[in-house]
């Protein structure tokens, strides 16, 4: 299907939802410390969620009919699970830990779509080169998000640069067109040619959310039917943000 693209109103709607979203990753990112659940900061996004009059995008998400419907409103991803990680209540957070917090959320018909990687305490410096090399990818795609580029010019991009500094990226989960449903056309996967792949044009609204892994790309489900991991148990960094494509180039909707 061709994408839906934005008029500029529904693009203000999309950045209402989105501000929602950064609002809570931001709320997350400053309570995260050693001792604290995965569950903790599941009860904050619902909170604040109440608070905006906003509707969860993730609860009782269910993408197949032999899915397990999405039981919280956060993916909480510690370690080495990549996305989709379920809070839990016994999950306490450790000292060197890195927790990814992926957040969507509907307001007003639209929806807005984030993630962030946070470090717990003090972490290791691999840790950190994944996390900032991961960051760093989501902006370099971003920036190639311009109208006249090509859809693979993105994940070119981020591939390019997570596997310069030695990291891999996953393959099997991707970003997405985003808007009046949380998963629209295009996907936008993380790898890529460039100068291949649709035309980006102004109106296009995209999440972009790399995933890149210390070790190896491989990675697979847990029998909770939803908590992605690596397989090879090493490190997994998530940075996520919707944006939109104007006549000046890209524009982050979700920055905090
Ligand atoms: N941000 C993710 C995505 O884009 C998370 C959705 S999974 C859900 O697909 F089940 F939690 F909704
Ligand atoms: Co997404």
């Amino acid at each position: 299907m061709a994408p839906v693209l934005k008029t500029n109103a529904e693009i203000d709607k999309l950045r209402r939802a989105n501000a929602v979203v950064a609002e809570v990753l931001a709320a997350c990112g400053e309570m995260v410390r050693p001792g604290l659940t995965t569950w903790d900061l599941e009860e904050k996004a619902r909170r604040i969620l109440e608070k905006r009059k906003a509707k969860s995008a993730f609860l009782h998400y269910q993408p197949a009919p032999d899915m397990t419907a999405y039981p919280a409103v956060l993916c909480v991803s510690v370690n080495e699970e990549v996305v989709h990680g379920i809070p839990n209540r016994d999950r306490v957070l450790q000292d060197g830990d890195i927790v990814s917090v992926d957040f969507g959320a509907f307001k007003d018909g639209y929806c807005g779509d984030a993630a962030r990687t946070f470090a717990v305490g003090t972490v290791s410096e691999t840790a950190r080169r994944l996390m900032d090399a991961t960051e760093q990818a989501l902006a370099e795609g971003i920036a190639m998000a311009q109208p006249g580029n090509r859809l693979q010019d993105i994940g070119y991009a981020v591939q390019r640069r997570a596997e310069s500094d030695g990291f891999s990226v996953v393959r099997q989960f991707v970003g997405h067109g985003i808007g009046r449903a949380m998963h629209e056309d295009p996907q936008v996967p993380n790898f890529g040619r460039p100068g291949r792949g649709m035309r980006l044009r102004v109106g296009l609204v995209i999440a972009i959310e790399p995933m890149v892994n210390e070790g190896d790309w491989e990675v697979e489900i847990l029998d909770d039917g939803w908590t992605v991991v690596t397989i090879d148990g090493k490190l997994s960094a998530h940075f996520e943000n919707s944006i939109a494509i104007t006549p000046d180039g890209p524009i982050v909707l979700s920055r905090f």
